[in-house]
């Protein structure tokens, strides 16, 4: 006596009067198979025993997959060279480089704001909000090129880093003073590295890349347009308070509140 049981999760179709299961090992054996929770058919060879649920057992029309045959031709696609990524799907170069790209927009970011950082710690200028503020910065821009450079090892790309400039190290500014002269460049810098995310999905969007397209909205886009909004507030609070006194107001305020933004 022969007694065979279908997957739980085959699915059935209806060709005339017999319901088949298309993943089942049924193919191998003539059976005529009746949909109930215990299906049972008497054969010449014995009886068959298919295990199916209600809700595979509705008739199905125009769908047949046949995951062994089709997944032949990516199974010729897997890299057997060392040198390749094997998790490389549908990542194009294009993408690949523009992903580094801006991996050295943000290692350059944080360069300038970690520049910024050593000129107000300095014992003659001796700002030390701003010399928080700056350093944060740097880090944060530091860390956005980390990410990217783990999701370009993930999509299976090539990590390529490249040159940083030199930034420069006075940040002083005869008419509008160093506080302001600062935040106006950080003001600049964080738009600039918009244009270039806005730049690198443009990319994504170009290549029908949907998942680093949306990487970068999720992960950088939106947190850029706050940054912006940020730095905008308080380039236009130093334009009024002046280069004196109300540096020195204002960095105590810069301190307390990237205290409050750690606590
Ligand atoms: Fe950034
Ligand atoms: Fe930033």
């Amino acid at each position: 006596m022969l007694i065979k049981a279908a997957p739980a999760f085959s699915i059935s179709c209806s060709h005339g009067d017999a319901r088949r299961p298309l993943f089942s090992s049924y193919s191998s054996v003539n059976q005529h198979l009746i949909s109930s929770p215990m299906i049972r058919s008497k054969t010449g060879a014995g009886f068959v025993a298919c295990a199916s649920k209600g809700a595979n057992s509705k008739p199905l029309t125009g769908v047949v997959f046949e995951p062994f045959e089709e997944v032949k031709k990516e199974l010729n696609l897997v890299p057997t060279v060392p040198e390749a990524s094997l998790a490389r799907q549908r990542y194009v170069d294009e993408c690949e480089a523009a992903v580094n790209e801006q991996i050295n927009v943000e290692y350059n970011v944080s360069y300038v704001y970690h520049a910024m950082y050593a000129y107000f710690d300095r014992d003659n200028v001796a700002l030390r909000g701003f010399a928080k503020f700056f350093k944060e910065s740097s880090d944060e821009e530091r860390e956005h090129a980390q990410k990217l450079m783990e999701y370009q090892n993930k999509r299976g790309g090539r990590v390529k880093l490249q040159s940083i400039v030199m930034p420069i190290s006075d940040f002083d500014h005869s008419d509008k003073g160093d506080a302001l002269y600062a935040m106006e460049l950080a003001l600049s810098l964080e738009k600039l590295t918009n244009e270039k995310l806005l730049n690198l999905q443009s990319i994504a969007d170009r290549n029908n890349d949907v998942q680093l397209a949306d990487f970068v909205e999720s992960e950088y886009l939106y947190e850029q347009v706050e940054a912006i909004k940020k730095i905008s507030k308080y380039v236009a609070q130093l334009r009024r308070v002046g280069k004196g006194l109300g540096v020195w107001h204002f960095d105590q305020m810069l301190l307390r509140e990237e205290e409050e933004a750690v606590a």
